[in-house]
């Protein structure tokens, strides 16, 4: 996720106890949320998937392995967006995957589309040729990213593509004075996320500390950088009740995975915005959108 907006600190959950602040993410916990954020974000990911039609000949992807697909919102885009592929979800979770199949099944593309339970980045290998690769804010939950990238480009066919989605914007849901506690309470969000987001990295299995240049990772994984674009994610206040429960479950997150790293005052104002019974609250206000920006970064094999 960016880290910005695709990492969700939150409960671990393990073993039975709170851990608060813990860097374990329960990816089934979060199903429904990663499922709504995916869907809202829905048009940016269509228009991501219309460019990458510029980028290869629609007609010539015939597979698409969209890897750490979580509950398949894009999945389904991208057959959708390339009519003559299939496309594999593959993900650790496999409750994701389940959304993923329902999804796909939905929408009457069932026959196009599989999924593949796969902890990653061991199972790349095994997964088949593929013409596109898609990662959705997934190379990040993987401890050393170059070695997965460079298991990205065996299994991709000459002229075929990795896609990257990482970085672009930290999402915004309010404005900069919302009438509780000290005005921007918002970058102190993204601050403390930054930092526990570094931890999450630090912790994950073969984790190696390198910078996020993400066209550099591509080419030293063989491949020729192929485009690198912004898609915005903009919706504006009033928002409906579907935004507005993403908004508090994003919130509930926060409130349970960043509140060892914010001041008194900053809880307080999470514990405000969550009370269905506080008139400013994110159940009440007017004020609320849904404001964020993906990058998608591109790469050809060949
Ligand atoms: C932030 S979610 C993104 C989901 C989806 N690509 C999207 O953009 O809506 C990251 C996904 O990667 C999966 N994931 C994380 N680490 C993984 C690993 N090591 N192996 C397989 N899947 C993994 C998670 O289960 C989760 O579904």
């Amino acid at each position: 996720m960016s880290q910005h907006h695709a990492s969700h600190p939150g409960h671990g959950h393990r073993h039975g106890h709170d851990h608060h602040d813990s860097t374990h993410l329960d990816w089934s916990e979060m199903a429904s949320l990663l499922e709504r954020q995916a869907e809202i974000a829905s048009p940016a990911y269509a228009e991501a998937a219309a460019w990458l039609g510029t980028l290869a000949p629609v007609q010539g992807v015939r597979r698409i392995l969209d890897v750490g697909s979580g509950p398949g919102v894009v999945t389904s885009l991208l057959v959708e967006a390339f009519p003559a592929a299939e496309a594999v979800a593959v993900d650790g979770a496999p409750e994701l995957l389940t959304r993923a199949r329902a999804r796909a099944e939905a929408r009457g593309l069932g026959a196009r589309v599989s999924t593949r339970h796969a902890e990653l980045p061991g199972g790349i290998a095994a997964l088949g040729q593929a013409d596109l690769i898609w990662a959705g804010n997934s190379l990040h939950h993987m401890g050393d990213q170059s070695a997965a990238l460079a298991e990205f480009a065996g299994v991709l066919n000459p002229g075929g593509l990795v896609v990257l989605v990482e970085g672009g914007l930290p999402r915004r849901h309010l404005p900069r004075n919302i009438g509780i506690g000290r005005p921007g309470l918002e970058a102190r969000l993204d601050a403390a996320h930054t930092e526990w987001f570094g931890e999450m990295r630090a912790e994950l299995p073969g984790s190696k500390d390198e910078p996020d240049d993400w066209r550099a990772l591509l080419a030293g994984a063989g491949l020729t950088p192929a485009g690198t674009r912004t898609f915005l994610v903009d919706v504006p206040a009033p928002v409906s009740p579907a935004v507005r429960e993403l908004v508090l479950a994003h919130y509930e997150r926060l409130r349970d995975g960043l509140a060892v790293r914010l001041d008194a005052d900053d809880k307080e104002t999470l514990d405000r915005l969550l009370d269905p019974a506080d008139a400013l609250s994110l159940h009440h206000r007017t004020d609320l959108f849904h404001l964020t920006a993906h990058t998608v970064h591109t790469a050809r094999k060949g």
